[in-house]
Parts: C-alpha cells; structure tokens; sequence
C-alpha cells in the first residue's frame, strides 16, 4: 500500500524528470505538500530506501543536503518508461483483487467456486468486464508484464517464433505480447483472440488483427498458437478443452504447426541455489493467487505433461528463460 502511494504521488517520475539527486524540501515541494506532511514524507522516503526502492547521494560536493535517487526496482516504476511494472503493483493492492482474499477459509470451506464468486458473486472476468477502472487497470498490468517478459524472450528464446508466418495470441489482451513478436518479425501475420469487451475498442494495425470470441468456442487458424499466461487460470479439465481448439486451430507438425505455451514450470526440487528458491517461492506464490482467485494452478513438468497427452498432442519441449516462467512448445 506505501509502494501504491509513491506510485500515485509519481514520485519515482519526479526523481527521473529531475535529472539530479531530489532533496526532501524539492520533493515536498514538487508534490505541493502542505508543511505538515513534510516529516510523514521523510518517513515514507526512509522505508522505502530501506526497501531498496531509493537511495540517496549527493549531486556534486556543492551540495550540501543528500537527494534522493532511483534504484533498478524504483526505475520499474516510472510511469512513462517502456518497462514500467506501476500498473503491475496498482492490481494487486487494488480492493477489488484484494478482499476476495479475505474469503479464504469461506472458500475453503464450501462457500463459491473461487473467492473472488465468494466475495463479488461473479468471476474476475466479470468483475473486469463490469467495472471498467479496475478492468484498465488488469489490462494495463498485463501489458506491463509483457513489455518486460518479452524483452527476456525475444533475447532468449526468440527462435521458437523463427519460421512462423501466422500467430494467434489467444487471451492476448490489448496486444502487447504480440507487438513484441511482430517488432522481431515484421513479416510476421497475428491475431490476438479476446473477450469482446477487451478488444472492442482496439483497431489493430498492419499485422495484428484483434478478434472478439471465446477461446473455448473456437480459435482462428494460424501456424502457431500463443498462449501467455493463460493455462494457469484454469483448471485441469478447462485447460484440456482450451488445447483441443487449440489443436485444431493449427497444421500438423511437419506443416510447422505447434502451441506456444508462456507459464511456470514448478521445479521444487531444484531449490538449492539462492536465485532458484526465489524463482520458486514466486511461482507457488502465483500458484496461490491462481488457486484462491481464478480457480487455476501453476504446473510441474509432470502435471503439463499430462494436459498436453489428454488433449491429444504427441510431443513439448521446455526452455527455461530469466525469471519464473518458460517457452513450452506443445506438437501435434
Ligand atoms: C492473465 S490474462 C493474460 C493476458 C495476456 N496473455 C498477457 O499475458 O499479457 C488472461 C486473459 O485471458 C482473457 N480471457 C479470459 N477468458 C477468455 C476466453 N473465454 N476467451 C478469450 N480470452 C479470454 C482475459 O480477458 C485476459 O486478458
């Protein structure tokens, strides 16, 4: 909740638009805080320097008071920059993301399908589509995430896309997994397949053609089929039902066709290293938060396994990427 202040104040945008060390008086002036909120500011700053999310240090030797600077983590968070995350924190802090998990042991206990049915008596896609600040703002994180996701795998795993000639970004959102795509491979033909009330207002460009429709219905054709961050928010059994439309949506495999799957891949077991445990202790964090909102799970190997061989596909190949997720290519 401090972290979603000093976002709103835009006080990481302030420190980057201002080019030199921010001292507290600029900064209490730049917010145009009254005077006697100037100690409660000097605290906040405390914390979250604690926190790691701003040092201090000074401009040159002339001057004589420290200012406050970003760090990588507080960089995230300015607005404007291509790999802001501010949308990412908003979400979660967000009441309506929140209080459903307030219906924890309710949901435990029987009441609702997921504590988000507990709390709003609907689905968060409901809730998304019917309040439309909230829904931006899920929107907008999602985008967030995959500015910067992107950055990693566009680096790391760019040639699962080589050879493609069409892709479709099933739950694809307002498009920015696919830009990411379509700026590596401009030749490069995409749909992203939405719920209506996303993707109504967006026009699309050269290459990328938005579709309102329901993956469980039916799923454009194309070469590929992308999916980011959507097996994970659902259950076994709706995820096989995905992956059959997905399985027909493309060619056999020898004609290039495959599923492109983005999500974690739980390796408990491989928790020996220090930046491993962290990469874990994040996936089962989300495998809560899918648990407890969506009715979904984070996989192992094993569990993905045993979706893809349901839904009647033959072969996968797993690359491992920077951070929490994988590429999963899923054959006919
Ligand atoms: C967790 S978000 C992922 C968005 C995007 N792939 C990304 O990673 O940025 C899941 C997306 O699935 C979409 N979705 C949910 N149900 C759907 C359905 N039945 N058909 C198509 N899309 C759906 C949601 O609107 C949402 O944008």
């Amino acid at each position: 909740m401090f972290l979603k202040c000093v976002i709103q104040l835009g006080i990481p945008d302030i420190i980057h638009n201002h080019g030199k060390p921010v001292t507290l008086s600029d900064l209490a002036d730049a917010l145009s805080l009254p005077p006697t909120k100037r100690d409660s500011l000097n605290r906040l700053m405390r914390f979250m320097i604690h926190s790691g999310f701003f040092s201090t240090k000074r401009h040159d030797e002339n001057q004589d008071e420290e200012g406050y600077v970003l760090t990588p983590a507080s960089r995230l968070l300015v607005k404007d920059s291509a790999n802001t995350m501010s949308s990412s924190v908003l979400l979660v802090v967000d009441p309506l993301f929140v209080t459903p998990l307030h219906f924890l042991s309710a949901w435990f206990q029987g009441s609702g399908e997921t504590t988000c049915e507990a709390a709003h008596g609907m689905s968060v896609w409901d809730v998304f589509e019917q309040n439309h600040e909230f829904g931006k703002t899920f929107n907008d994180a999602m985008a967030n995430d995959s500015r910067l996701l992107m950055n990693v795998i566009m680096n790391e795993g760019q040639r699962v896309f080589e050879n493609l000639k069409s892709l479709v970004d099933v739950g694809g959102g307002t498009g920015a997994t696919t830009q990411a795509i379509v700026d590596v491979f401009p030749h490069l033909k995409c749909m992203v397949l939405e719920l209506p009330h996303v993707v109504s207002s967006l026009s699309g460009t050269d290459n990328i053609v938005f579709f309102g429709g329901d993956m469980f219905k039916s799923i454009p054709h194309a070469d590929a089929v992308l999916m980011k961050f959507i097996l994970h928010d659902w259950g076994d059994s709706d995820c096989v039902k995905i992956l059959k439309r997905c399985r027909e949506a493309i060619p056999s495999r020898e004609e290039g066709g495959k599923v492109i799957i983005i999500d974690a891949v739980i390796e408990e077991e491989d928790d020996s290293k220090q930046d491993r445990k962290s990469i874990t202790e994040t996936q089962l964090l989300f495998d809560m938060m899918m648990m407890a909102l969506v009715g979904g799970k984070e996989r192992s190997e094993k569990e993905w396994e045993k979706l893809f061989l349901e839904a009647g596909f033959c072969d996968y190949k797993i690359t491992r990427v920077s951070g929490f997720r994988s590429l999963i290519e899923v054959y006919p």
